[in-house]
């Protein structure tokens, strides 16, 4: 059987389902039945001295929608999205004290660690936050950079305001990292372009490692009153949002290599080993435990199990980062892999009663003829649209061969194009590398 557990910046986990810090994790009573669901570790909802951010989660509001943009009633698939309003938690810091203690004791007798989290009005604040944190015993803390709704709330400073400046970023993390012996891991916002930027900042200020990341602020809107969902702006997050939580869980992995945790985007243990594969081998449970219930925890960790049995992975270190690892640096990469071509199988082929492939070819390299769907060689740059859009799994890709590159014009680039100097010159007089048509 696989060995699932890690060590994530100098914590031992027993496996790398944790429990997000959110609504799951904001009372003594749902840490215990965070523990009890078989969670290698929780993160305590954010603790702060904002008082509107604590007064927000008293009046929190939550829209859960489908595919459809309707209101979800009852079971939630894989494609939810989760429009939510919530602040920090409700209950004042200091007065978390002995609910920190009492709780992180429950954990640890059953081999789970309780992690703090911070959001201050002021750094002082920040500062207060984490030493009680730590004071209680507590393995690590994360200060919450990515919070969506400081930002809508009328004289907060925090959260993703602070995500979203490297400089600010790293002058907290850097007053924290000073005051306090435990690792602090910093969660990130994805609503910005610089998140690598805050990443590499906090990075330098000391951060042990990054949490990539919390979620984005969206507008939703029911069509049917025409008034914005939940009054108006709120957070938005679902498995939607997950490969653009990957995507800076590899870009934080390939180009800081900095300690992940993932969060954003997780339904089933699926999702998990996407975020373990990219290179977060810790990975945050957050939005689906509130639409399905703790409960349901334990076929996330089981379906994760599973599946590294299934597919002979021994630990987790020998899925970490493997995708990442195989992912081109740069789009160029792509020139240097074998020309492909499609191919219609007769046999199957549906047409003349289906054309959907001749429809969804937008570089005319299928086309109707007398027998069938005739591919034009000289126009197929090898996408690999039309093997996904053939009902009928009839279309098939196949490596085009020097002497069918020698037929095909829009494959050859006029080799005076790249000769030294004449670059420009050559668009100058109007080479174009599009296509031409055979
Ligand atoms: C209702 C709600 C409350 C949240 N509260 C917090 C919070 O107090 N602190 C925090 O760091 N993140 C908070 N988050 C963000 C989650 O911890 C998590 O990063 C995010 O929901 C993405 O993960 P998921 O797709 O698994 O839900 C909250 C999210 C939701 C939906
Ligand atoms: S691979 Fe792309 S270009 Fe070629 S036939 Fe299919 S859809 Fe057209
Ligand atoms: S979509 Fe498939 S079945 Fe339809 S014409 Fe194209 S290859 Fe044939």
């Amino acid at each position: 059987m696989a060995d699932l557990s890690l060590e994530f910046c100098g914590v031992k986990f027993k496996h790398p389902v944790i429990i997000a810090s959110l609504e799951t994790t904001n009372s003594p009573e749902v840490l215990r039945e965070c523990v009890d669901a078989g969670a290698a570790g929780m993160i305590v909802k954010t603790l702060t001295d904002i008082e509107d951010m604590a007064r927000l989660t008293e009046n929190s509001k939550y829209a859960i929608l489908n595919e459809k943009n309707e209101l979800i009633k009852g079971k939630v698939n894989k494609n939810f999205v989760f429009y939510s309003r919530s602040g920090y938690s409700s209950t004042a810091f200091k007065e978390w004290v002995p609910h920190l203690i009492e709780s992180r004791k429950y954990a640890e007798d059953h081999n789970a660690r309780l992690i703090g989290s911070a959001g201050g009005k002021t750094v002082q604040s920040w500062i207060d936050i984490c030493r009680t944190i730590e004071d209680c015993g507590l393995p690590m803390v994360e200060l919450n950079f990515g919070c969506p709704h400081p930002a809508m709330m009328p004289g907060v400073h925090g959260g993703s305001m602070i995500g979203q400046d490297p400089e600010m970023a790293r002058e907290v993390t850097a007053r924290v990292c000073e005051a306090v012996k435990i690792p602090v891991v910093i969660k990130l916002t994805p609503d910005q372009s610089r998140v690598l930027d805050v990443a590499r900042a906090v990075k330098e200020a000391g951060a042990a490692g990054v949490t990539a990341t919390n979620r984005y602020t969206g507008f939703s809107v029911d069509i049917e009153t025409g008034m914005p969902r939940l009054g108006g702006p709120a957070g938005i997050g679902g498995v939607w949002a997950k490969p653009l939580s990957l995507r800076w869980v590899h870009r934080i992995y390939t180009e800081l290599g900095m300690p992940v945790t993932g969060s954003n985007g997780i339904y089933d243990h699926k999702d998990v080993v996407e975020f373990i594969m990219t290179g977060a081998p810790l990975v945050q449970v957050g939005s689906i435990l509130m639409l399905k219930g703790i409960k349901y925890l334990p076929t996330i960790i089981k379906g994760l199990e599973e599946f590294m049995d299934s597919h002979g992975y021994p630990d987790v270190a020998s899925m970490t980062g493997i995708a990442s690892r195989n992912s081109v640096k740069d789009y160029g990469e792509q020139f240097k892999k074998p020309r492909m071509h499609s191919e219609v199988a007769t046999a199957t082929c549906k047409n003349p009663s289906c054309t959907i492939c001749i429809q969804t070819c937008f570089y005319d390299a299928l086309a109707q003829g007398p027998d069938g769907v005739n591919t034009i060689h000289a126009n197929c740059i090898g996408c690999e649209m039309c093997t996904q859009t053939c009902p009928f799994d009839s279309t098939g890709m196949f490596t085009t061969t020097e002497e069918r590159r020698a037929e095909q014009p829009f494959f050859q680039i006029p080799p005076d194009v790249f000769e030294k100097g004449k670059f420009e010159k050559g668009f100058d007089r109007g080479i174009k590398l599009s296509k031409v048509k055979g």
